[in-house]
């Protein structure tokens, strides 16, 4: 099917908060993770039938510092601390692309920090 976007801004955010202070982002804003370990955003995508799937991550992270994440789907880990370098600025936008496995039906694709750093920036995810 034709990927979708799904805003940061509109997930469910634990630890952190919606922003719009940087330039360059889609939809209303970015979330900006707390600077703290477990920080998370939580995306919930419907897929009409099971099966292989890109996750393409929308970022910023104005530091020279890694913000290692996980990815899980459905509460299961599918990718562990997922690269998100330093894009330059807070204004500057990469993507970091997961492939995942979908359910038929909804799903929960979360991106958690590992570090004190927390995660970087997140835009949106397209799926
Ligand atoms: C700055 C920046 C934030 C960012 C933060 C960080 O405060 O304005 O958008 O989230 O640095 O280091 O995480
Ligand atoms: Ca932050
Ligand atoms: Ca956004």
């Amino acid at each position: 099917a034709e990927a979708r976007d799904y805003q940061a801004e509109d997930a469910a955010i634990t630890g952190g908060v919606a922003e719009s202070n940087h330039l360059g982002y889609t939809g209303t804003g970015f979330v900006n993770y707390d600077n703290t370990t477990g920080s998370a955003v939580e995306f919930t995508v419907p897929a009409a039938a099971a099966g292989p799937a890109n996750v393409v991550l929308r970022f910023a992270n104005g530091t020279t510092t890694n913000r290692p994440m996980d990815i899980s789907v459905n509460g299961t880990k599918v990718a562990s601390g997922v690269t998100f370098g330093g894009t330059g600025n807070w204004d500057t936008w990469q993507t970091v692309t997961v492939p995942v496995s979908l359910a038929a039906g909804t799903n929960k694709i979360k991106a958690t920090a590992t570090t004190a750093n927390g995660g970087p920036n997140l835009d949106k995810i397209t799926v």
